[in-house]
């Protein structure tokens, strides 16, 4: 962040000091105390469960130099009606003294946290780069990200999420982006947004928000994506597997730990790229990640350098382990919607034609947030797990059991598909059942806590050699 006193504070967000003793911010704001960074600013949020204010002495403790509030802690600070929003207003505020710094900010409906991590990776290349952490793309998480940019900062990636119209308005206003990326519109949230349409419009924001010497960087293989064209202001740049597309990616094809090599087109040119990531879906992510680069300025060439030396680095997302028994654990535990359970499950399929010996597991919880659709969506999946020749299904939890069933009447399994009630049994089932040169993938949404499992079972048994990079080489399919 660039140095504040609290007076500047106080007078951007309209609030009152107190207790100031000259103190000057010039570390991040953070809203968790045991994340505090010496000479930060402390935002005591008064959430559902905790209120921010009773941690203000473990953040001053951590070296916290001030903390904005709603209320009076005995610590220097600025006191304001709401935190939350006077911290969006500091955001905007340091966000305009920064006028080198180009914002990206991203959307979709999957893919956002995989495709920021890899931009960010991209950037660093280019210049010093700040990107949004983990998944923490919300009203909190956006200001959080924008205050840790200083002067020095040449790229801004934003990941945002929209759970309703207008949020992704309110996020733009916040950091208004030079280069906008969309990256689909799926299911994720239909539940909330009542229909695909309603996603489309509340995703579509992001590129209203672009100035006409901005960049709108949309997704040519989804029809909803590509209509945003008419929304925006700013020069479009397409990628995806289209012919049409911009920036493109040809001949993909996996190797047998399911990680995406593709030729990487643009203007003529063509690189190969083989990604360390696993999923062919990451091909699609990877080229919107080179398209928003390439607006950027840089080479095709660095580019795809960059993108070849790309890691997980968000958690739970296709993580892949090998346990010293020959046993392969892909954890993308962390979310699970019916496109990115697709995504997976054909991943989990490719590594298994790759490896015509193992058999592959997977082990898949609820889905969240599916509203009307849920059961229709899980016994889709259910269905699919079957006709992707998958070996083994063990299905968690009751509200996943539609998946089962719908496994059941595809396929008229007995033994290839198995129910059971919890994650406890999930573990004992698999500690019993699992055999050397099996790959399991772990997948549902967030709140079914399957990478608990996915850890139980890694821990049974040593880690055996990291994964290295992908070879590149073609296995035929
Ligand atoms: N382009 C894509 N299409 C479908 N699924 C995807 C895509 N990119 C990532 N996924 C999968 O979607 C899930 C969520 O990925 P993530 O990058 O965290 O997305 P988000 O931040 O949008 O929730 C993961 O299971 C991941 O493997
Ligand atoms: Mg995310």
């Amino acid at each position: 962040m660039i140095p504040m006193s609290l007076a500047e504070i106080a007078q951007v967000v309209g609030g009152t000091v107190v207790h100031d003793c000259a103190v000057t911010v010039d570390g991040p704001a953070f809203v968790d105390s045991r994340v505090a960074e010496r000479g930060g600013l402390f935002v005591a949020v008064v959430g559902e469960r905790v209120d921010g204010h009773d941690f203000t002495e473990a953040a001053f403790e951590a070296g916290a130099a001030a903390v904005l509030a709603t209320r009076e802690t005995g610590r220097p600070g600025v006191l304001v009606a709401d935190p939350v929003s006077a911290l969006a207003t500091l955001a905007r505020h340091v966000l305009r003294q920064l006028s080198g710094v180009r914002v990206v900010a991203l959307t979709g409906s999957q893919g956002k946290t995989s495709t920021k991590d890899l931009l960010a990776h991209v950037l660093t290349e280019a210049g010093r780069t700040v990107a949004t952490l983990g998944s923490f793309n919300n009203e909190l998480g956006l200001p959080l990200t924008v205050l840790r940019a200083d002067r020095a900062t040449e790229y801004l990636v934003l990941e945002m999420g929209a759970r309703h119209i207008g949020d992704l308005r309110a996020s733009c206003e916040v950091a208004r982006p030079h280069v906008a990326l969309v990256l689909n519109v799926g299911k994720a949230h239909v539940g909330e947004f009542g229909s695909q349409e309603a996603i489309a419009a509340a995703k579509g924001e992001i590129v209203e928000a672009l100035p006409e010497d901005g960049v709108a960087v949309l997704n040519a293989d989804d029809p909803l994506v590509v209509a945003m064209a008419a929304r925006t202001a700013a020069p479009v740049r397409t990628f995806g597997s289209a012919q049409e597309a911009d920036v493109r990616y040809e001949h993909l094809r996996v190797d047998d730990l399911g990680r995406p090599a593709f030729d990487l087109v643009a203007a003529g040119e063509r690189v190969p790229v083989t990604l360390g990531l696993v999923g062919e879906h990451h091909a699609g992510n990877a080229a919107a990640a080179a398209a928003v680069a390439l607006a950027l300025g840089m080479p095709l060439a660095s580019v795809a350098t960059a993108l070849a030396s790309a890691a997980t680095v968000s958690r739970g997302r296709m993580e892949v382990h090998q346990r010293a028994d020959g046993v392969t654990v892909i954890d993308d535990a962390y979310n699970a919607n019916p496109d990115s359970m697709r995504a997976a499950l054909k991943a989990l399929a490719a590594i298994g034609r790759g490896r015509p010996d193992a058999r592959t597991v997977a082990v898949l919880g609820e889905m969240r947030e599916l509203g009307a659709s849920s059961q229709e969506e899980h016994d889709a999946v259910g269905r699919l797990v079957v006709r992707l020749d998958i070996n083994q299904l063990l299905v968690v939890g009751e509200p996943a059991k539609p998946l089962h069933l719908g496994a059941c009447l595809e396929g008229s399994w007995g033994e290839e598909s198995v129910f059971v009630a919890d994650n406890e049994a999930a573990t004992a089932w698999l500690r019993e059942h699992l055999a050397p040169g099996d790959v399991v993938l772990f997948k549902a949404s967030n709140a079914a806590q399957l990478g608990r499992v996915a850890e139980a079972v890694l821990a049974d048994v040593a880690a055996g050699p990291a994964t290295g990079p992908a070879t590149g080489e073609e296995i035929g399919r």
